[in-house]
């Protein structure tokens, strides 16, 4: 009998800063190669025979298309669980369920509650473990959207976001990237809302500040970006939220205040009315359908590159 395989350590990307700049540059080099590819209707298999489960403790329009197609385009296959229909849902230990999943599967992706439980997993994962959204963050979001944003107005380094709303998985992640990459984040959230630096895991105060009036975060900005007032795991506070919200709309005086040339950033789903204006979602300085396509795009060169290292074919 030949002596057991040992896995090698995998590389995770749990949180946005898992990837070094240089690693999140080359990522979205190939996002903009795939993508291209894509566009050409060229056959690009470097995944072939690999399999990708995605386990889903969560709803989800966007994050499962995106990597189940992403993974097909790739070559390879992949399997969706869901915590109503699996084990997981019935107490099997988080720790048991890695180890198993991880000795069928090349790659798993996990959208869930609190981070605790995706570090759980990858610490028993002999495979790559991604971040489909927790409680705390949402790193493939962000990589799509900054990638949008290189696509739009070139590097990110030095610019302005706004983020106006609640401060959430979207909004923490936002704060690390802009660690990561250099540039400033505006926050303004109503009272009792503001941004956590220890639970956003941020290495100081340096990239962001906060606002009490969301037209001072806006004024300037070169990209403004919101999100539902109530996420996922959170709807029995909706009511107190939509009345705690309701001055934190964006919408077309705050575009304008911001610049002409502003980008608009959601990373859906929207509600039209609230957190954002529907002239602003559905007006010219909006940029939401580039930024959902390009979470298929972006993740095809996380998955690439999280199997197979830097290629560059
Ligand atoms: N933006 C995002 O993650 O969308 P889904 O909840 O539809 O996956
Ligand atoms: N903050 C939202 C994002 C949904 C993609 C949520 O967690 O529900």
């Amino acid at each position: 009998m030949s002596p057991a395989i040992s896995p090698a350590s995998p590389r995770h990307f749990l949180e946005f800063r898992d990837l070094s700049r240089d690693e999140l540059d080359h990522v979205f080099l190939r996002s903009q190669r795939i993508k291209a590819r894509f566009k050409a209707y060229e056959r690009y298999w470097p995944l072939q025979d690999r399999t990708l489960v995605m386990i889903f403790e969560k709803a989800s329009t966007r994050t499962r298309l995106s990597f189940e197609a992403g993974m097909h385009q790739l070559g390879g296959a992949a399997i969706y669980l869901n915590t109503r229909d699996s084990q997981l849902g019935r107490g099997e230990p988080v720790e048991d369920a890695a180890q198993v999943i991880s000795r069928m599967g090349d790659i798993v992706m996990i959208r869930t509650f609190e981070q605790a439980i995706i570090e759980r997993f990858a610490k028993n994962s002999r495979v790559p473990v991604i971040n489909g959204l927790t409680n705390e963050y949402h790193p493939c979001q962000i990589l799509a959207d900054i990638f949008t944003f290189i696509e739009h107005r070139g590097s990110i380094q030095g610019k302005t976001v706004a983020w106006i709303g609640d401060s959430n998985n979207v909004c923490n992640t936002w704060l690390q990237a802009a660690e990561v990459f250099d540039f400033k984040v505006n926050v303004s959230t109503p009272p009792g809302y503001e941004v956590e630096p220890e639970r956003a895991g941020l290495n100081g105060a340096k990239h962001f500040a906060q606002f009490a009036d969301p037209m001072d975060a806006a004024r300037g900005a070169d990209l403004v970006t919101t999100d539902v007032w109530t996420s996922m795991g959170f709807e029995a506070e909706n009511e107190e939220r939509k009345r705690d919200f309701a001055d934190w709309q964006v919408d077309a005086e705050m575009m304008q205040i911001a610049a002409p040339d502003t980008l608009f950033m959601h990373c859906l789903p929207a509600h039209r009315g609230e957190e954002v204006a529907a002239e602003v979602i559905d007006g010219p300085q909006s940029v939401v359908w580039d930024e959902a396509e390009n979470r298929l795009h972006t993740q095809k060169a996380l998955m690439e590159f999280l199997l197979l290292g830097k290629i560059n074919d």
